[in-house]
């Protein structure tokens, strides 16, 4: 079947709308596990005290909140994202953290409804490789940022360099519960190729483009804690597991354990690679 980007939109709207209670619930994991993606994009651009700085596809907005000080007192952060559930979640995150310069903003990263260079920074960690037109959305990335504004981004890098992700899809694969992705269309691992990512950023005009992997670390207490963050993390897997029948749920819940028993430790506790690629460019 062809890719109909619009059906795909309004998809990727639904889910994530559904999705932001359970990115809600695993916050403090994710932050710790991301850590290091935030920092490394941060460091890139270098947020200067008074710019302007847009956070696209946002979700909880971890990163722009990690800049706001940084531009304060006279410059802020647009954190952003196409679901209002998420922002929802953002804005109370702010407030607990008492910051006063972050800004919430409904957006599609695919066409920003903001002035033509009226950004200095712009950070997007783990979301261009979700939408319909990552190449649109880089080129509109641009177009709101100032001439000499720069970009860092995240995407994953490709399945088989993370089996966190890897081993519960070859499980679903297998049942007949998932299909591959059709190459080319849109996903959590569609961009994870260097090559590629360079490409698409200097095709959408940006120079002095960056490339680089980081290894990260998901680490757990247990199997369980791995299993409910990760139902909670992914919606295509909460679907395509919670839809089963109980029996059939217990079944691949003790197939991945068994899959997962080489990232295992003799204490139960989890620590599974992964593999990010990150970005950077001049505007
Ligand atoms: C994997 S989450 C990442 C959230 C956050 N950036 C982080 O790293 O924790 C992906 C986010 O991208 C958002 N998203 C996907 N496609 C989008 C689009 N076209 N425009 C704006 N946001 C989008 C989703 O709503 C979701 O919140």
């Amino acid at each position: 079947m062809s890719f109909d980007p619009n059906a795909h939109r309004e998809a990727s709207l639904e889910s994530w709308e559904e999705a932001a209670s359970g990115w809600t619930r695993q916050h403090e994991a994710m932050r710790e596990f991301a850590a290091p993606v935030s920092h490394w994009m941060i460091d890139a651009t270098a947020p200067q005290p008074g710019e302007r700085v847009l956070e696209l596809a946002a979700g909880l907005g971890e990163t722009g909140m990690l800049v706001a000080e940084l531009v304060a007192p006279v410059g802020g952060v647009i954190v952003s994202d196409q679901a209002e559930a998420m922002l929802s979640s953002a804005r109370e995150r702010a407030i607990a953290l008492g910051l006063s310069n972050v800004e919430f903003q409904v957006l599609n990263a695919e066409w920003i409804d903001l002035s033509v260079a009226s950004i200095d920074v712009v950070l997007c960690r783990w979301g261009y490789m979700l939408m319909a037109d990552p190449a649109a959305a880089l080129r509109d990335t641009r177009r709101v940022l100032r001439p000499g504004g720069r970009i860092a981004l995240a995407v994953w890098d490709a399945l088989d360099r993370n089996p966190w992700m890897m081993l519960p899809a070859r499980e679903l694969r297998e049942r007949g519960l998932s299909a591959a992705p059709s190459p080319g269309t849109p996903g959590p691992f569609a961009l994870g190729s260097p090559e590629r990512l360079r490409e698409l950023l200097e095709q959408a005009g940006f120079a002095e483009v960056r490339v680089e992997a980081l290894e990260l670390h998901r680490r757990h207490a247990s199997f369980e804690q791995f299993w409910d963050s990760t139902l909670d993390l992914s919606r295509q897997l909460h679907d395509a597991v919670l839809d089963r029948p109980e029996a059939e749920i217990a079944e691949i819940h003790a197939a991945l354990a068994e899959r997962f028993a080489p990232y295992t430790a003799a204490d139960g506790s989890m620590d599974i690679p992964g593999r990010t690629l990150v970005a950077s460019a001049g505007a």
